[in-house]
């Protein structure tokens, strides 16, 4: 397994491009499967959960034109083979789930793996099969797999009411509702900007859609889907990460493509922390100036709050802070194992349950340190780019998830950051 070797270097400086969205493109491409004509995505980013999602989209009979270097994926579901997503893709990437809607809105049944947990928790997919028994999907679960069927008439609009809000759940109803008959109204449907460029895509193929972004989605089913080229929205949450690049070392950062409506509230604590943050007319330029951030208090919420997703990366930040920040992470029963691994660093951070009390130091020192999942990865890289000597992080797999050329975009501003090959 490889590692990633990173060793303070003091202030940054330059820029670095920010790619389309993980976590659009993962919901984007199942889109496919509702209709048969192709579906080209553009600025889709070079991950390894994106070929993934190819090799499942292929395991079902799809076309998938892997990624080339213009980083367009263009995908056909003309002549499927198969609506039965096998356990050993699924498990690896719990977006998988998102193929089921799609399945069963076109072709009336599917056979999708249940995904398993993950390191950051159960992660059910309750509120997903139960959105899909509103538009009257029989569902069985059968050795670990969900059998779905369409009624014969094939799905029928519905209201959803979430209990709380669900990105995938929204996602895979939002895609099942397009072909459903009648008028599906998903309530207290999540927001994210991954959610409203899905609806853009699906507009785009011929659904009628109204309300994304809102916490209410109205969805007029119809006959057929068409073909569409759609841009993969930039990833929030790739450019919040490397905003903190800059926000660590000092030093001024621009990441393009960034927007502010992208990251509102995580900008609002980065000037709670005294860094600045600008919008220029190619992204959002970042800086701090000679002395240490200031401490501040984060809550993990659905968009438009503080991303969970973000949550391991302001960690890192907030760890050489002055003074002491409590962090409160709501979505996931599990996300604070990036802790351990910074209080190795030298970090001063007290975790009880779903709170982390981080009581900032002048500066971490290197050390050899482990990522235990993606976004805990990437925090221990900004960690290692502030602190005091030489830092290895390995098993560094799990950055290549969601980080495309980590240490390219690191080196173009003055990191001292490279990978090492592993057996
Ligand atoms: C999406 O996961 C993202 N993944 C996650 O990003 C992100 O952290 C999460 O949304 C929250 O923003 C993708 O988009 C591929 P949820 P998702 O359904 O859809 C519980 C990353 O680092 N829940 O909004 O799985 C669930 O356990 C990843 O890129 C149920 O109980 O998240 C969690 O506690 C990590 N039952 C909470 O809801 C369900 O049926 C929010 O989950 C569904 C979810």
């Amino acid at each position: 397994m490889d590692s990633i070797v990173v060793t303070g270097n003091g202030p940054l400086s330059g820029q670095i491009p920010i790619a389309g969205a993980k976590n659009a493109c993962l919901t984007l491409m199942p889109a496919t499967l509702l209709s048969d004509e192709p579906l080209t995505l553009t600025n889709a980013p070079r991950l390894s959960d994106i070929r993934t999602m190819t090799l499942l989209l292929q395991s079902l009979g799809a076309e998938v034109q892997g990624l080339q270097e213009d980083q367009v994926l263009a995908m056909s579901s003309h002549s499927l083979t198969s609506t039965r997503a096998e356990y050993d893709i699924v498990r690896k990437m719990r977006a998988s789930i998102l193929v089921l809607g799609p399945l069963l809105a076109r072709h009336g049944h599917a056979e999708v793996s249940l995904p398993g947990g993950c390191a950051i928790g159960a992660r059910p997919v309750d509120l997903h099969l139960k959105a899909l028994e509103a538009m009257g999907a029989e569902l069985e679960l059968k050795e670990g797999y969900v059998h779905a069927k369409a009624p014969a008439g094939g799905l029928r609009g519905g209201v959803v009411e979430f209990p709380f809000v669900t990105v995938g759940a929204t996602e895979n109803a939002l895609m099942a509702a397009t072909l459903a008959k009648g008028t599906t109204v998903l309530k207290n449907a999540a927001r994210e900007p991954e959610i409203v460029d899905l609806a853009q895509c699906l507009r785009k193929m011929g659904a009628q859609i109204a309300g994304e972004g809102t916490d209410t989605i109205e969805i007029q089913g119809v006959d057929r889907l068409g073909g569409a080229t759609h841009r993969v929205v930039t990833d929030r949450i790739e450019l919040g990460t490397y905003m903190l690049a800059p926000a660590i070392c000092g030093g001024e950062v621009e990441c393009l493509g960034g927007t502010i409506a992208l990251v509102e509230s995580f900008c609002e604590k980065l000037d709670a922390a005294g860094v600045g943050v600008e919008e220029t007319a190619t992204g959002l330029k970042v800086s701090r100036k000679n002395g240490r951030v200031r401490a501040v208090d984060v809550v993990t919420e659905p968009f438009p709050g503080f991303p969970t997703d973000l949550q391991a990366q302001m960690m890192a930040l907030l760890c050489t802070a002055e003074g002491t920040s409590v962090l409160e992470e709501k979505i996931f029963e599990n996300r604070f194992m990036h802790a351990p691994e910074l209080i190795r660093m030298g970090a001063q951070i007290d975790v009880h349950g779903g709170t982390a009390t981080v009581t900032g130091v002048e500066k971490l020192k290197g050390a050899p340190v482990m990522a235990t999942d993606l976004r805990a990865s990437v925090s221990l890289i900004l960690a290692g780019l502030a602190a005091e000597g030489e830092t290895v992080v390995s098993r560094v797999y799990h950055l290549d998830r969601g980080y495309e050329h980590v240490v390219r975009k690191l080196r173009g501003v003055g990191a001292k950051i490279e990978r090492v090959k592993g057996d």
